[in-house]
């Protein structure tokens, strides 16, 4: 890669992804149970997500010490260098907590706000998705490219939901109508991973309201570069209120019914 600093932001990324990976692959306990809830009694954190949080937090304040961090489980350093890591340790933690093995470690950097690297490990796949912006998506070595687009009516969708009530409701909703109109949908457990899945051609197309930056920074720089359109509602970045992803000329056509079907509408922030 010709600019230096991607260059060295994605093996920094790769590493850190790649221990904490090994870490939580390796490490689960048997009777793993539940730390903490945050905003439901559903939304849980674990031993696990913290150790994760840990382990990458100290892997880059090592490694990169002016930049700042955010991450899912409370980490938040300013920093001096225009650079800050988006940092999900665990993205799809109920699946975890369930031991089953759609989870992964979802590690972006940005610099000055924009999102240049992105990297998605899926231990229990044995697959590590990357990205730099302008270099392409690759899952290890090899390239990722997104399916052709399809009509909507053949369009396999992964999708998610949020942990509280009133919002799955609203989502519940959406998903009533859209499901008739579709080949199928997925719901994988790791937005992460869905946004992946997008890259690699195992979806044709990825929605979910109420993602938070964690969620989908790494993942969506992946499928962006792997060919996939992201945004939210109609001209609009992807962001908390509503993320989208497909290929162009599908994606078009999920997002209108999206926002015809106001599927980032439930009265909450
Ligand atoms: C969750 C997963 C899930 C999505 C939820 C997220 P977490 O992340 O990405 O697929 O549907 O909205 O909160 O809580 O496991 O890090």
């Amino acid at each position: 890669m010709s600019d230096p600093l991607k260059a060295e932001l994605l093996t920094v990324a790769l590493e850190a992804a790649d221990l904490a990976g090994t870490l939580l692959r390796d490490g689960r306990p048997d009777d793993l149970g539940v730390a903490a809830t945050k905003t439901s009694s559903i939304d849980v954190v674990t031993e696990m997500d913290l150790a994760s949080e840990k382990l990458i937090t100290d892997f880059l304040a090592d490694r990169r010490p002016g930049d700042g961090v955010l991450g899912e489980e409370g980490a938040s350093t300013e920093g001096t260098s225009g650079v800050r890591w988006v940092i999900d340790p665990i993205d799809g933690t109920v699946n975890y907590l369930y031991g089953l093995p759609s989870w992964s470690v979802s590690i972006a950097a940005e610099l000055d706000g924009e999102t240049i690297v992105g990297v998605v490990a899926a231990p229990m796949r044995g697959e590590t998705y990357s990205a730099a912006l302008g270099a392409g998506a690759f899952a290890g070595d090899r390239p990722l490219r997104v399916r052709p687009a399809v009509p909507l009516d053949q369009a396999l969708i992964g999708t998610g939901f949020g942990y509280v009530a009133a919002r799955r409701a609203a989502q519940g909703d959406v998903l009533r109508t859209l499901l008739p109109e579709v080949r199928d949908i997925r719901r994988g457990g790791s937005a992460a991973i869905d946004l992946c899945d997008v890259a690699c051609g195992r979806l044709d197309g990825y929605y979910e309201r109420g993602l938070n930056p964690w969620d989908y920074a790494a993942g969506a720089l992946i499928a962006r570069e792997a060919g996939a359109v992201t945004g939210g509602r109609p001209g609009v970045p992807a962001s908390t209120e509503l993320t989208v992803a497909a290929a162009p000329g599908l994606f078009e056509r999920l997002q209108g019914r999206l926002e015809e079907l106001g599927a980032w509408r439930d009265g909450l922030a």
